[in-house]
């Protein structure tokens, strides 16, 4: 048997990189000039690597599974998301998938926040008009938007990033804060975070909602959750955030909203088909456009690769990494 192989699909941040190189497991192949995989090569690294660290815009082809029985043992997600890895298939021909939770929990709840702010206060439009010399100067009417503090948020969603969220709504914008998840969430957790209230489903969540923020996982279970009926649930003038997934939302239905006027705003991270974007949001004002920052901060960029790193080696050693989906 030949020295062990690792494949990390994307350029990492340098300090993360160093330390899987030094770290001794294998041979390392990095991804510089950073390019995503093509589907050869995702076929060829079936047959070649002993270990993957693949992310979250990696687009593995459905066969990969079944050419990767036998060699490929471990995949280690760079990302909390997994919904781009075939769960079930990656079982069945014995590949186990570690993903890494908890440290990008913060910067993704930081950037939900800015983006219902930047909905909500009209910051991109403000921007733009601002940039393109249009702004005529103060007055009462110029720019109105929607008032945040004390409003009510709704969450879809009360994992780690929902619950973080809900914290800096509740007690840095005196929100009132409510969500629909499938747990029964316990009281304590509920206190802890933002005095939240589980109401029994999205549309009454919906009901209630000034804003409406998701964080959910993507996927099979979640797909198009978010569509017209929500959207006709929602308080008029409601405002949207998507930092989860993109496909958790309909996008033409969405589209239909903002431009009918029952949705005042959406701001979004995430797209059904990204980085390829709907041609018609481009064409509304009322959309904040993010390309997927959530986790995109220094520090926790190189905490994921860590993470990521942390889960190989333990696989590796024969242990159970801490953070193992299948
Ligand atoms: C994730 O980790 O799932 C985010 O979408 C990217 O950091």
């Amino acid at each position: 048997m030949g020295e062990r192989k690792i494949l990390v699909t994307r350029a990492w941040p340098k300090a993360a990189e160093e330390r899987l190189v030094s770290e001794g497991l294998g041979t390392v192949t990095l991804r510089h000039p950073d390019t995503a995989l093509s589907r050869e090569e995702w076929m060829a690294a079936a047959e070649s690597y002993d270990a993957i660290l693949p992310t979250v815009s990696d687009r593995i082809p459905p066969e990969f599974y079944v050419a990767a029985k036998g060699k490929v043992r471990v995949m280690a997600n760079y990302g909390v998301g997994f919904n781009h890895i075939d769960i079930g298939a990656a079982r069945e021909n014995g590949i186990a998938v570690t993903n890494t939770p908890d440290v990008l929990t913060d910067c993704t709840a930081d950037l939900a926040m800015g983006l219902l702010l930047a909905a909500a206060r009209r910051i991109g439009e403000g921007e733009r008009e601002t940039r393109a010399g249009g702004w005529e100067g103060w007055r009462p009417t110029h720019m109105i938007g929607k008032k945040v503090s004390g409003a009510t948020l709704g969450i879809v969603g009360f994992g780690r990033i929902g619950q973080a969220m809900a914290r800096r709504a509740h007690g840095g914008f005196g929100m009132r804060v409510v969500f629909q998840d499938a747990w029964d969430v316990p009281a304590e957790i509920r206190a802890a975070n933002g005095q939240a209230e589980q109401l029994g489903s999205i549309a009454e969540v919906a009901a209630e909602a000034d804003f409406l923020s998701l964080h959910c996982p993507g996927g099979a279970e979640t797909f198009k959750l978010i569509n017209a009926d929500v959207f006709d649930a929602l308080k008029p003038g409601a405002i949207l955030v998507n930092t989860a997934r993109g496909d958790v939302v309909d996008e033409d239905a969405l589209f239909a909203a903002l431009a009918s006027g029952k949705l005042a705003a959406a701001g979004l991270d995430v797209y059904m088909g990204e980085p390829a974007l709907d041609a018609r949001f481009l064409g509304l004002e009322n959309i904040v456009l993010a390309p997927h920052l959530g986790s995109a901060t220094e520090a926790t960029r190189a905490a994921m690769g860590h993470r990521a790193i942390d889960n190989l080696k333990a696989f590796l050693a024969g242990e159970t990494p801490g953070d193992l989906v299948t």
